[in-house]
């Protein structure tokens, strides 16, 4: 029976009563098949498994859809139930930050380009909220998806900075049968824009064969892709770049050494992220864990 509690006393009694292996799901609702890839990954590698929901304010800007951002509580709460997790923590905001908070976890590096360098503060939010909920669910592993490649590498470095005894599993990014990155904010796709959306994935794909022709350049890389959203009008580019999947550092020179292709493109309303790592045979769940922050 899935138990849900929305206090900090609630959740606490209720991880007390767990034994075994605990994994844990982070997400913020609006739940879809890449959640869902997460969820059962946790379901079968531990004895119970904790899934939280919670849209965290922290990390939006003041521009950004928090008030918008989609809701689907009573749909989520019936999948969870049914993919058999024990609890799911759902606490309104001012649970996570009563009044007075002011304690935050911040990144010099790593949460500085890509998505950081758009989005200046959202790092210090999700880091500061899954650090919460870290201490409050006490996992032993915690699941994470590539698609938002650099929020694995900033938690990982959170972890092994702060030293949270866990493991993060991270789990390769679902698509809709056209490729298309599974996520919540694709409902603001209209018909059109939906369509165009599949170019994040075929310039992913192009890269990909690029590497497997035995292209080691990132600025050939990057500019394979680059020429496939080009053609896509609806598309405007924010960045593709090649990153160390450790570090993030930006990469220059010819490597063997696995890269991070990523991409913020925005189409119509939403601003659409992908990514892979190369060589592609690493965007498996044991390739990701092992490279992706690793
Ligand atoms: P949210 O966007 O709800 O995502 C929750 C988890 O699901 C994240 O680890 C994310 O990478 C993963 N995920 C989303 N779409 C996916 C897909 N198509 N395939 C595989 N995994 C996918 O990420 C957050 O929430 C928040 O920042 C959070 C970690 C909960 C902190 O607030």
């Amino acid at each position: 029976m899935l138990q849900r509690v929305e206090t900090i006393e609630a959740l606490r009694a209720a991880r007390k009563a767990l034994s075994g292996r605990v994994g844990l799901v982070t997400t913020m609702g609006a739940l879809h098949e890449g959640h869902h890839s997460l969820v059962a990954a946790a379901c079968a590698e531990n004895d119970a498994v904790i899934a939280t929901i919670f849209v965290n304010p922290m990390q939006f800007a003041p521009n950004e859809d928090f008030a918008a951002y989609p809701r689907s509580m009573e749909q989520d709460l019936a999948a969870l139930e049914k993919a058999g997790v024990e609890i799911v923590f759902t606490p309104t905001p001012d649970v996570i930050y009563p009044q007075g908070f002011q304690t935050f976890i911040d990144f010099e590096i790593v949460s500085k380009g890509l998505e950081g360098g758009h989005r200046p503060e959202h790092f210090k939010g999700v880091g500061t909220v899954v650090a919460k909920l870290f201490n409050l669910t006490q996992p032993d592993r915690a699941y994470f998806g590539q698609k938002d490649a650099q929020q694995v590498v900033v938690i990982r470095r959170m972890v092994r900075d702060l030293n949270f005894p866990l493991d993060i599993i991270v789990c390769p990014t679902v698509r809709e049968a056209d490729r298309l990155a599974k996520s919540s904010r694709n409902v603001y796709l209209n018909t059109e824009e939906r369509q165009a959306a599949t170019v994040l994935y075929r310039a992913l794909r192009a890269a990909a064969d690029a590497y497997e022709k035995g292209e080691r350049l990132p600025a050939t890389l990057r500019l394979v892709a680059r020429e496939v959203l080009e053609a896509e009008p609806l598309a405007q580019i924010d960045y593709v770049a090649v990153n160390d999947p450790r570090s993030l550092i930006g990469l220059h020179d010819v490597t063997e050494q696995p890269m991070l292709l990523s991409m913020a493109v925005q189409i119509g309303k939403p601003r659409l992220l992908d990514n892979c790592l190369l060589p592609w045979s690493l965007n498996d769940s044991k390739g990701l864990t092992a490279t992706l922050g690793a």
